[in-house]
């Protein structure tokens, strides 16, 4: 615990704000005033501010040295972070001190990386299905952020799953916008609980990497506004971020962080977003078109071509061609956001508890693991096994993690440095939680071997010598590149089979960046979804395949039995091509994941919301009702089997009459814990969103009066524990979802 009872000390020498009296600071500086509101204080400290220290304000830095630009930091930023802003000291503002990402403290590689606790993925997160758990996620990583001196944190990741083959699927939560929304929302309250803003990026339609620079994003504006802006949308409503980070493509041909639609009519205006947009690293195009398309601040000098928020922002407000009250307009939603959110009334750092914070990782993964198969209950393992073999996935050594800039540096160091690719996006980072040895713990009589599966041969006679074997399969994913398929890469799929042709009782352990295709699966009865399970991911796995932890994980996406079920099976822009221009046409609109398989009547490999347990629940007693125009489901979920565990209900609406984008969409869930015998009643109000189109000529979200049936569901796929048909009115509701008079 190298940093357990550090207190960073980097805070710049800043007045102590608070108490019942004037202090003299507070008559100096009105702003620190904490009984006024945040809008009143970022007024006050705007009035005081000089032009220069305005566009400061508007202007960051990365908080790394690069050689390949000769780039220096500057001095005040923490090393190898992601970014720096300057503050205005003398009053009282404090600088901007920005770390990646949505998994914990992240790290620019170097020799002096910091470490962090890692949670799992996002889309292991996203697989609790647990609005609680994200929420403590969030408010762990952000404590460890404020520990280490940061007050910003680039996390909110909630780009929709589009495309499965997208390296970066593992930083976002999965495919259904309600879901999406509302987990990354929890975990964007969770974060900014410690005063510390948070981002929700990459707004928008950043689905693939491959060409994420220069790609266009081809959509109609209802599709877009209910899938992929409606996830950001829900996200915004539930965290209220600080800050929104836009994106690296272009948007209907404007790119996004110079797009006046996306960021002034839809964020600014239909959602009334009072922080801050900054832009991703590199993704600012120009001054006079991004600062009056709503663009607040130029991220990550020195990534863009030019310091456009720098000297030619002054000059562009000089002339008028950027006006001063758009300048004031974006000083004052940077100070807004730092009011509302606590930055400027705290300003030191408690240190970190990394062992809590570790339980935190631990919890989080172990409930986001999904059982997809368990064929004869080959699992929960016996302790009474005798022989054991454990092959590949470098599960002696640890658990896997996934590239780029949200790439957290675990305590200890890389479990298995020097894979390839070492550098961006890379290294390939392995977390030192080996579940060889959680697993062997937990079986001292036994024997326990390992062989690290380069050997086909030698793996499959390991595996005829053993009771059981478990074999973990890995697929390193990341930012900067997409995935050529979905199959498993390194011939592990051959391996796989091999294996279990040796050896029946055979079960697979996925440590993968999200669905991946399995030809061995008829061959094998188990196979447990661990995504990359984080620091503490070792323990994790073995703790559900010993049934200490009762598996109760749901996929958040849909696991394709191909590429060609996709909507694009060939994935446009790959393989990447430098600096090609093209476009991406979402000819899918809004029928993403699930809602694609249903409208073309396509059986995936697992349904979204897939997911086993170790024990039963029957899901009964739906009941929907109408009250004062918001429906409402109820259901009843009992643990009918022998041990406790919880149980995901998934409330679906499709409409009788109405033609929507696809059969069928998420419209509730609840996850409950049951004991055994136990049995819960729990009640969801549904969006009206999800049951209306949305219209951008009005900008209403219009319900068609008629029938539709509400389903109680184990997942998309299966036969509905439950159904029932309701009647809804005709109704319209406001850009967010608002009841407008009849
Ligand atoms: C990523 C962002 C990240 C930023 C700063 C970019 O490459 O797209 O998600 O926050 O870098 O590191």
């Amino acid at each position: 615990m190298r940093f357990k009872n550090t207190i960073i000390g980097m805070w710049p020498a800043i007045v102590a704000l608070c108490c019942t009296t004037l202090s003299a600071a507070e008559t100096a500086h009105p702003w620190s005033d904490s009984r006024l509101d945040a809008d009143q204080r970022a007024g006050l400290a705007l009035a005081a501010m000089t032009q220069d220290e305005k566009l400061k304000l508007v202007f960051g830095y990365l908080g790394s040295d690069m050689e390949s630009k000769k780039y220096t930091r500057p001095p005040e930023s923490h090393n190898q972070s992601a970014g720096f802003v300057y503050g205005v000291p003398r009053l009282g503002i404090p600088h901007l001190w920005q770390t990646d990402a949505g998994l914990g403290v992240a790290s620019q590689a170097g020799p002096n990386a910091r470490s962090g606790t890692a949670l799992p993925s996002g889309l292991a997160t996203a697989a609790t299905w647990d609005l609680d758990g994200a929420y403590a996620g969030g408010a762990m990583i952000g404590a460890e952020a404020r520990a280490r001196g940061f007050n910003v944190m680039l996390a909110g990741g909630v780009n929709l799953m589009r495309e499965p083959r997208n390296g970066r699927n593992f930083e976002y939560a999965g495919e259904d916008p309600l879901l999406a929304g509302q987990m990354v929302g929890a975990q964007i309250r969770g974060i900014q609980s410690n005063h510390v803003v948070s981002t929700l990026k990459h707004f928008a339609l950043n689905d693939q990497e491959s060409g994420r620079t220069t790609l266009n994003v081809k959509i109609d504006e209802a599709a877009s506004r209910m899938s992929d802006l409606l996830a950001l949308q829900i996200a915004n409503e539930q965290g209220r971020p600080g800050a929104v980070m836009c994106s690296y493509n272009r948007l209907n041909g404007v790119h996004a962080c110079e797009n006046a639609y996306l960021l002034t009519e839809v964020l600014k205006q239909d959602w009334g977003f009072k922080g801050w947009v900054m832009s991703d690293w590199g993704a600012t195009h120009s001054t006079i078109p991004a600062a009056n398309a709503g663009l607040d601040q130029q991220s990550g000098m020195p990534f863009d071509l030019a310091d456009y928020f720098g000297a030619p922002l002054k000059e562009a407000v000089l002339n008028g061609w950027v006006p001063q009250g758009r300048l004031d307009d974006m000083a004052r939603r940077v100070l807004y956001a730092m009011f509302e959110h606590g930055l400027v009334d705290h300003q030191t750092a408690a240190p970190a508890d990394f062992k809590a914070n570790a339980a935190v990782s631990l919890r989080d993964a172990q409930d986001g693991m999904v059982l997809l198969k368990n064929d004869g209950n080959l699992l929960p393992l016996s302790r009474a096994v005798k022989r054991v073999a454990v092959i590949g996935g470098h599960a002696d050594r640890g658990v896997l993690a996934g590239g780029g800039s949200s790439l957290v540096y675990p305590e200890g160091g890389n479990a298995v440095p020097g894979l390839e690719p070492k550098t961006w996006p890379g290294p390939v980072m392995v977390y030192p939680s080996a579940p060889l040895k959680a697993i062997q713990q937990r079986l001292p009589q036994a024997q326990v071997r390992f062989a690290d599966g380069a050997d086909t041969a030698a793996a499959a006679k390991l595996a005829r010598n053993s009771d059981v074997v478990l074999v973990f399969a890995t697929q390193w994913t990341g930012e900067a590149f997409d995935m050529p398929d979905l199959a498993l890469p390194r011939q592990q799929d051959a391996l796989i089979a091999a294996v279990a042709a040796a050896n029946p009782r055979t079960v697979v352990v996925l440590e993968t960046g999200g669905p991946v295709t399995m030809p061995w699966l008829a061959q094998v009865p188990a196979v447990l979804e661990a995504w990359y399970p984080g620091s503490s991911g070792g323990e994790a796995i073995a703790s559900v395949l010993f049934g200490e932890v009762n598996p109760s994980g749901h996929l958040p996406a849909t696991f394709p039995a191909s590429v060609a079920q996709l909507p694009r099976p060939v994935l446009d822009g790959y393989p990447q091509v430098e600096e090609r221009r093209f476009e991406v046409d979402y000819h899918e609109g809004a029928a993403v994941g699930y809602k694609w398989f249903d409208l073309k009547g396509l059986k995936p490999l697992f349904p979204f919301g897939h997911g086993l347990s170790y024990t039963r629940f029957d899901l009964s007693g739906l009941r929907a009702s109408v009250d004062g125009g918001a429906l409402s489901a109820s259901f009843t979920v009992r643990n009918s089997g022998k041990l406790r565990g919880k149980e995901v209900a998934q409330i679906y609406v499709a409409p009788l009459g109405a033609a929507w984008e696809a059969p069928k969409r998420l419209a509730g869930f609840k996850k409950v814990d049951l004991a055994p015998g136990a049995s819960a009643t729990a009640t969801v109000t549904i969006d009206p969103r999800l049951l209306a189109m949305y219209d951008p000529a009005s900008k209403h979200w219009k319900v068609s009066g008629g029938d539709y049936r509400l389903t109680l569901a184990a997942d998309a796929g299966a036969e509905p524990a439950a159904s029932v048909v309701v009647r809804l009115q005709e109704a319209s509701y406001d850009v967010n979802g608002k009841p407008l008079p009849r």
